[in-house]
């Protein structure tokens, strides 16, 4: 069944708000390394990647509804960056909100009686829980060890980021 016009945009919009987070995911990446925070800077990095994975996904999916991928511009932002934990802060404040955007395309879909793309997206609603938690646990450490101002277990974290 062909997926309606309302559910195929709003997937599209998805399509839009991954590839922002796979580029703000490569913005932290590029402020961590200028920093030489490589291990969290590859931790955006896989971060970006997934994000790219997320956006295959949907595309995949409204195709397989025969739905047309509409591609939609969006602001790209560079950040400069004192402390990881402002990455980590950010990171996990654009997970919150790409939350919300998931359970709002949920919720139109429930709507809708449309039950493929609620298949589709409780994959997305369950990859929201983990991506929040992995956001939050390094926001928390970063915020403590920034606050302590040990240089020595931020580099320790950094290394055990790395190996991610
Ligand atoms: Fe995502
Ligand atoms: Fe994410």
């Amino acid at each position: 069944m062909k997926i309606e016009t309302d559910i195929e945009l709003i997937l599209n919009e998805q399509v839009r708000h991954e590839f922002e987070s796979a580029y703000a995911y490569l913005g932290l990446c590029s402020a961590l390394n200028a920093l030489n925070f490589d291990g969290f800077a590859h931790w955006m990095r896989k971060q970006y990647r997934e994000e790219l994975e997320h956006a295959d996904r949907l595309i995949d999916y409204i195709q397989s509804r025969q739905g047309v991928v509409q591609l939609q511009d969006f602001k790209v932002k560079n950040f400069t960056l004192k402390c990881p934990c402002e990455a980590f802060k950010m990171a996990y404040d654009l997970e919150v909100s790409n939350t919300k955007n998931i359970h709002r395309a949920y919720e139109l879909a429930v709507k809708k009686h449309d039950y493929p793309t609620q298949v589709c997206l409780q994959w997305f609603i369950t990859e929201q829980v983990e991506e929040e938690e992995q956001c939050s646990h390094y926001m928390g450490l970063t915020h403590r060890i920034a606050t302590d101002g040990n240089l020595q277990a931020m580099m320790e974290l950094d290394r055990i980021a790395g190996e991610r």
